[in-house]
Order: C-alpha cells, then structure tokens, then sequence
C-alpha cells in the first residue's frame, strides 16, 4: 500500500509530538512552521502578528508534572522551567528524535483545501516568501490554541487617542515608561504583563469585569500540581459527569475556601473575591500581583464601560479615568480557523453565543475525519499541559489508522449536536465562556481510549486489580503519586508504542517530589 502522507502545521510541543507518532507509526509527514525554530509560543519572537511566552513567563505547570511521555524533562531546570529553558527543552526533545529534517521552516501556511478532484488536501503556502502550493492525504492543524487574539469591541474606542493594543503585541515594557496603563483582563497573561509594567509604568490599573482565582506558584511549600493524581482525577471526572451541580459547587467552595486560608480577607475593593466558576470560566491571576495592590501601586476597577474622550476611559462603577496613555487588552485568544474555510459552524436553540464549529471531540470535521484534524480549539479539557499532547498525537494516529475504530459521519454529527447543545446549557449560565469547552471527562476518556495508553489498568475495574495484583507499588504509585506522563506509555495495549524507559522515569519523578512536605498535607 501506497505511503500516507501527512502535513503537520505548527512545531510547537502538539506539532512535534504529532510529526513523532505519526511517523513512528509509518506515515510520511512534512512539518511547516511559519518562526524559524521549534517550540511554538515558547520560542520567543518580537514579531507582534505571533503569540509568544515572554522571558519572564515561567511555565504554570511544576516540572513533575509536564513533559513528554518518552522524554523525561531533565533535572537540572527549576520547579518551573522558565521561557528560555522550556523553549531550550522542546528543542532538545526535536533534536534528540531527529525531526529538523522532516520540518518545513519559515514556512506559513495560507490555507488548506481540498484539490480538484477531492483526492487530497491542496495546502497554499508561502515558504521563505515564495508561494507554493503541495498536497497531502492528511493534515492536522497543530497551530496552537492561542494564536488568534481576541480583542473585545469597546464602544466608543474611535474617541482614544491612546495606544490600544492586545498582550499579542505585547513585547518589552520600555515604551510604557512613566505612563499611565490600563490592563484590561485578570489572568495569567494580564499577570505577566503587570509584572512588567509596575516598576515602569507611572500608574497601573488592572480592569476586570468578574476577579479571579489567586494561584500560588507553592502552596504549603509545593507546588500545587503535585495535589492532583490519576485516582484523584477519576473520582473527580465521576462527581462533574454524575453531579454536576454538586461538583460546580463543591469546586467553587473550595476554591474560595484555600483564598480565605492562604490570603486572608481580601480588599472588596479589588473585587477579586467573586471569580466566575472555576468550571465555567477558569481564570488565574499570579499570586505576586496580591502585594502591588496592597500597596497601592497597582489599582484594581471593573470591567471598561466606554471610552469618553482622548485619554478618558469610563468603568462600569461610573468610575472616569482622565489621563490614560495606553489600554493593554489581556483577553484571551480564540481557535484560528482562518486557514480553514472547509469548517462547518452550528448553533443549538436557546443559544445567544457566537457560532460553533462541528468538530468531533472538538477535533476533527466529520466529513474529512479520516484525513484532517485541528488541535487548536478546547484548551482546557487537557490534563498536565504539553504532555497531554502525546495522548492526542497517539489518539489521531489510531483513528487514522483504523486502530480505533472510526464513527460515522452521522454518529459524529449527532454527537457534535448533543455536545453543542451541552455547551448552550453552559453558555445559559455564564455568557462569558469559552465555548471551546470540552466534557473534561468525555474528552480524556476518548483520547486515552483511542490513544490506547491503557490506563484503565488504573481504574476500579477487573483490569485495575489484576495490575495491583501484580505490581501493587507500581499500581500505587501510578494511582496516588505525580501524575506523569510517562504513565501514558507505561502499560504494553498493542495499540501505541510503550515506551521502555517508562517505569524508570515514573520512579524518578516520584522521588524527586520526596522533596516537598506533600505527604504530610495529605495525611492532615
Ligand atoms: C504566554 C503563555 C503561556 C502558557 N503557559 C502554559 C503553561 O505554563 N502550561 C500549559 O500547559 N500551557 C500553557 N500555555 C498554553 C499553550 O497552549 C501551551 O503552552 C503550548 O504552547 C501549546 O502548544 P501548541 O504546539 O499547541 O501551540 P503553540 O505553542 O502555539 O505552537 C503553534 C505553532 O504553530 C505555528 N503556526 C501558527 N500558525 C501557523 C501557520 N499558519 N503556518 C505555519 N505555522 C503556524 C506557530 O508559529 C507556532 O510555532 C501558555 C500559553 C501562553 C499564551
Ligand atoms: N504560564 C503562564 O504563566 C501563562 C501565561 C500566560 C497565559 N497562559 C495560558 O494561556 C491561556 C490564555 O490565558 P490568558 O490569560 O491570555 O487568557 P484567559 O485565561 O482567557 O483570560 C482572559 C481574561 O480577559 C477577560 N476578558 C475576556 N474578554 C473580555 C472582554 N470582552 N472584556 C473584558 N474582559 C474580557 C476575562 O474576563 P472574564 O472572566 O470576565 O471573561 C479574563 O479575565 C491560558 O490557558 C493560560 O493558562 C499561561
């Protein structure tokens, strides 16, 4: 049979992991990357029309538990690898399975169509500022979740002299140097951004419609991922599927709770203590930002009503800002379906969000789901970040394969329906989520399913005893302790490639984290 070929777009951690296990597993893939190395955001570019990790952004995810399944971070970077040190690891994981050569780089791609005589995927690309045009059986779209910045649609902007400009842009602080800075957004992005803008700016103020939850980088001295494990997880995924209500409410209890115990009672004014529901609309700022606004150097109001004048800006609390320089909108990103014009969008009754695309499991268009898939929409239904990267990788392969077996164009289309309408129930609830959301639990359980990673040898089921039968320290481990990826390529299913290096790297990890007080918090 006639090689497959495959184009991959995108060499961030998804696009490497993808161009890996498709090839490992026999096809012929091509990767295209528009930047001039690997490493996606983490390959840090001046060039404002790309997202990147700035060098002080440090991963929010320990170490311990992010990483590729068959390629142990090394223990020489910190708890939490910085930009530099991740992009240094990415690269590391690309030379060490030898993929520069089968990567494309400077290399955009313009859009993806189907050729004349729909046989395959017609790709225009400009390579080294030359248009081109190649085809392929298959293409999957690894072209990152954050790369299309969402910029809201303030009323009367024309008004503002100011600069306006979203955290895409966003590149080093010394344009904003004695100026007074509106951050509009709390998140991970606005507390990188206000990180940098407080020692320069004049006046910062840090504008949001709704707070967040605090996250700390240690919580009790270790870092936060390192409280979560599979059987955690599990029992977690059953309360969300069976409960739903009780698991929302019981999730934002807690939350607030750990905010009371670990920050005391925070200032009304900043209003931070009334985040949307973590399961509905998650939302991080950075422990670090709570010091400037209590010392006054960083000023908290609410979400931007209209923009009044030249420098004049209006909050919602009728609150009006004479002297602003600049607005950094830290908003948030949306999928670029640009390249895509193939893509189908729907929306549910009772619905008054924008359109959804029909993708299966978020993923794959149900006509073209034997050859095309798209990871750049529901961030939010991975577990451990970049490392979920190699179940979806693995999941991709095996459907394309005919390893799992493929559903129908009609099955997939009612599912996308009953999902669609799923996410109308949610969108009733908060009119401000992502509706990229996923069933964290349908999700996972897909992905590991069709990936064959065999981690029902983990469960409450017979395949779960006869593993702790066997192995009960492993089975231990594996249930109770970091949850790593190496699990992933841990158990022999037949259906992906266990990595041999697994067990080891698994014990590795679980020893390195003795470190930390862990234990004795959970024996509290
Ligand atoms: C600032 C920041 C920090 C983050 N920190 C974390 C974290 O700590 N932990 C975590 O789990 N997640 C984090 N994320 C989420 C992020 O999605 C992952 O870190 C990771 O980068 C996703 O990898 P990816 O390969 O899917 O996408 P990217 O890393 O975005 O890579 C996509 C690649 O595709 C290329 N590309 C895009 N369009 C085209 C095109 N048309 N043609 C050719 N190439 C194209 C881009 O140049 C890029 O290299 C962060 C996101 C941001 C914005
Ligand atoms: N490693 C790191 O430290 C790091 C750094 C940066 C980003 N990231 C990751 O990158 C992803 C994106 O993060 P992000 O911080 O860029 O975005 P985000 O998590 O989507 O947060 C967007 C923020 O903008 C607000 N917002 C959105 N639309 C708005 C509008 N129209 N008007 C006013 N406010 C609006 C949201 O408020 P509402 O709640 O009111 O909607 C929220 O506060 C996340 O997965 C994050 O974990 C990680």
């Amino acid at each position: 049979m006639r090689q497959q070929t495959v184009a991959v777009i995108g060499a961030g951690s998804s696009g490497l992991s993808m161009l890996k296990t498709l090839r490992d597993d026999g096809f012929k893939v091509t990767c295209y990357e528009r930047r001039s190395q690997v490493g996606g955001l983490w390959a840090y570019t001046d060039d404002e029309t790309m997202t990147t990790a700035l060098p002080s952004t440090s991963a929010n995810i320990s170490k311990y538990t992010c990483g590729m399944s068959d390629f142990p971070i090394p223990d020489k970077y910190p708890h939490y690898l910085s930009q530099a040190e991740f992009q240094e690891y990415i690269e590391s994981y690309a030379t060490h399975f030898d993929m520069h050569k089968d990567i494309v780089f400077n290399a955009l791609v313009k859009q993806a169509s189907r050729n004349q005589d729909d046989s395959k995927w017609r790709l225009d690309l400009v390579v080294d500022g030359e248009s081109r045009v190649e085809e392929y059986d298959k293409v999957a779209f690894c072209h990152g979740y954050q790369t299309k910045a969402k910029m809201p649609d303030f009323e009367g902007v024309k008004n503002f002299d100011g600069k306006i400009l979203h955290t895409q842009q966003f590149r080093m602080s010394d344009e904003f140097k004695g100026k007074k800075v509106v951050v509009v957004g709390v998140s991970s992005t606005a507390s990188d951004v206000l990180t940098l803008l407080l020692p320069v700016a004049s006046k910062v103020y840090m504008s949001h419609r709704r707070g967040a939850l605090i996250v700390p980088k240690f919580r009790k001295g270790f870092p936060p991922d390192l409280m979560s494990n599979w059987r955690r997880r599990q029992i977690f995924s059953f309360l969300q599927r069976t409960f739903p209500r009780v698991s929302r409410w019981l999730v934002d209890k807690l939350v607030a709770l750990m905010m009371k115990q670990m920050y005391g009672d925070l200032d009304p004014a900043w209003g931070l203590g009334t985040p949307a529901s973590l399961s509905l609309s998650p939302r991080a700022l950075n422990e670090n930002i709570i010091p400037s606004l209590r010392d006054g150097s960083l000023t908290s109001l609410p979400g931007i009503k209209r923009f009044v004048g030249p420098s004049s800006i209006e909050f919602a609390d009728g609150t009006v800002l004479d002297d602003i320089d600049a607005v950094i909108c830290a908003t948030g990103y949306l999928a670029d379906f640009s390249m895509a014009t193939f893509l189908e969008t729907s929306r549910p009754s009772n619905y008054g969000g924008p359109d959804m695309a029909r993708l299966w499991m978020n993923l794959f268009p149900p006509r073209y789901a034997d050859s095309m898939v798209m990871l750049c929409h529901s961030a939010l239904g991975k577990n451990n970040g970049f490392s979920f990267s190699d179940v979806t990788s693995m999941a991709v392969s095996n459907v394309w394969r005919g390893v799992y077996p493929m559903w129908t164009v009609k099955e997939m289309g009612r599912h996308i329906d009953s999902h669609q309408d799923w996410v109308a129930s949610r969108w009733r609830l908060d009119n401000n989520i992502d509706t990229s959301m996923v069933k964290t639990w349908e999700y996972q359980s897909f992905l590991h399913e069709a990936a064959g990673t065999g981690m029902e040898n983990l469960g409450w089921g017979w395949k779960g005893w006869k593993f702790w039968f066997q192995d009960p320290k492993m089975s231990y481990m594996m249930n109770h302790g970091v949850e790593t990826a190496h699990a992933f390529r841990y158990f022999e299913t037949g259906k992906r490639k266990a990595w041999p290096g697994a067990k080891e790297a698994i014990i590795h990890m679980n020893e390195l984290v003795k470190m930390f007080p862990i234990k004795d918090e959970k024996e509290k």
